[in-house]
């Protein structure tokens, strides 16, 4: 897999310590597993395997091309198998002594091809990695190896279903809940070890690296001497986080706090949470000013404030019924805004909230203050045309706006900096919070495969000079 439904890397060039700070979850390991081909799948396992098949089938094939496999894991997406650490030969120069690091990289690959509908944001997280050290580059490929990644390991197929691409429309929702609710009444997975992929980001936090999906506790991994990427297992802040957690925490490099939150389709629909410098999650802050289900993607950290953005994006309940469409959809009639709560806050009393017609961003690439405290800068794609977040991602387009909102007088102001296509972009870590003048980010081209630096905000300088 080439490209991550994200594409958030971690670059790191400090010396590959990786030290436990305590907190990991045992993955609940299977035992010794039989090549595939000669282990033969259970009575019950054969029957709920026939019958999802009869859905995937007769009841529910792929009809749209975001969900055809044929499609969606084609040419840039085509999945790949895992690589043990493999020294890279080096065509030309060589590598200066001094490098010692990791560029690592997230993305959904599918452990096993799917027999039925499936969206690019289903596969099991992959982890890519080019160590260097020592004038030597190693690259690895390895699964997370997330409890839902073992338990199919170990099965041979597929056991819990795909969010993304399993449940549009009511009839393939009912049947396929019901062969899933058997599946658990037969004791085939536990969700209370969570189901999530780990195929969304990386976050590289007290030291600690972590794989993480929003919709499971962060996976904890480590980069071995040998350049192999480790799985040390599910992490929960010493036993504090017990539900699910944002892919795209942003971390205080002056701080070292992590700011957080976990969204979903039940009250309270966001959820803020900090963890602090000794990797202790602090209470949640429910944010119950929220009142429907919304996508949280991404937060953005000022010196004092974090910053929610509340999007068009929720759940579409009756598309999902009428037409079959994906739950999550558009709300057209409602009106985006920029959420701004202190940082250090006990609840919600504090928050406020400022409407940004037509702005929706799924990722934030960074935020500060200017006037003394007075305004906040935001810097984010503003998705247009978000309606086609979900199935038709070809066709939307990310145009790169710094807004403004000053805090006094609640005006909020916009100024386009690209027309570009743009987004997944990325800082130098230690300029989180703070002003900072360069972005990394992709540009549209089929497969998001390039990346390029901007300049971002040269005051004078209008539109972004790009350089490859
Ligand atoms: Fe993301």
């Amino acid at each position: 897999m080439v490209i991550s439904s994200c594409l958030i890397f971690a670059v790191y060039s400090i010396k590959l310590i990786l030290f436990s700070i305590g907190g990991e979850e045992p993955i609940p390991l299977p035992p010794k597993r039989q090549p595939i081909s000669s282990r033969k799948p259970s009575f019950p396992s054969n029957i709920f395997n026939t019958f999802d098949d009869f859905v995937n089938t007769y009841i529910d094939p792929p009809r749209k091309s975001c969900v055809d496999p044929k499609y969606v894991l084609s040419n840039n997406f085509a999945p790949v198998d895992e690589l043990p650490p493999t020294e890279c030969k080096v065509v030309e120069g060589s590598l200066p002594s001094c490098l010692d690091g990791a560029y690592i990289r997230n993305g959904p690959n599918p452990q096993y091809l799917p027999r039925g509908p499936y969206h690019l944001f289903d596969g099991d997280g992959m982890l890519h990695s080019i160590k260097i050290s020592q004038s030597k580059a190693t690259f690895c490929s390895r699964f997370v190896k997330t409890y839902k990644y073992n338990i199919e390991n170990e099965a041979g197929f597929q056991i819990i279903p795909n969010i993304f691409s399993d449940f549009n429309g009511l009839l393939p929702s009912v049947t396929r809940s019901a062969i899933t609710l058997a599946r658990l009444i037969a004791g085939q997975f536990n969700p209370t070890n969570g189901v999530g992929l780990a195929n969304t980001n990386l976050a590289l936090f007290r030291g600690k690296l972590f794989a993480l999906g929003e919709s499971d506790l962060p996976y904890a991994v480590k980069i071995a001497l040998d350049g192999d990427i480790i799985t040390l297992g599910r992490h929960n802040f010493n036993g504090k986080l017990v539900k699910s957690m944002t892919a795209h925490p942003k971390i205080d490099p002056e701080t070292n706090e992590a700011f957080a939150y976990r969204y979903g389709p039940f009250p309270p629909f966001l959820t803020y949470f900090r963890v602090d410098p000794n990797g202790i999650k602090t209470t949640d802050v429910p944010i119950f000013s929220i009142k429907c289900p919304t996508l949280f993607h991404d937060i953005a950290i000022t010196k004092k404030y974090a910053i929610f953005s509340n999007i068009q994006i929720g759940m579409n309940p009756i598309k999902f019924i009428l037409t079959g469409g994906s739950l999550v959809g558009m709300n057209s009639r409602k009106i985006s805004r920029l959420g701004v709560i202190p940082r250090y806050a006990k609840d919600e009393s504090e928050m406020r909230w400022f409407d940004v017609p037509g702005f929706n961003n799924l990722h934030a690439i960074n935020a500060w203050e200017e006037d003394g405290g007075d305004t906040i800068v935001l810097v984010a794609p503003n998705i247009l045309s978000v309606e086609h977040t979900i199935e038709r991602m070809d066709m939307i387009h990310g145009c790169v706006e710094k807004v403004k909102i000053n805090l006094n007088s609640g005006v909020v102001s916009r100024h386009p900096i690209s027309t570009r296509n743009l987004d997944f972009g990325v800082i130098n870590p230690t300029y989180v919070g703070k002003k900072n003048k360069y972005v990394y980010a992709a540009i549209d081209v089929p497969g998001f495969n390039i990346v390029y630096a901007i300049n971002a905000w040269e005051e004078a300088g209008g539109d972004m000079i790009a350089y490859d």
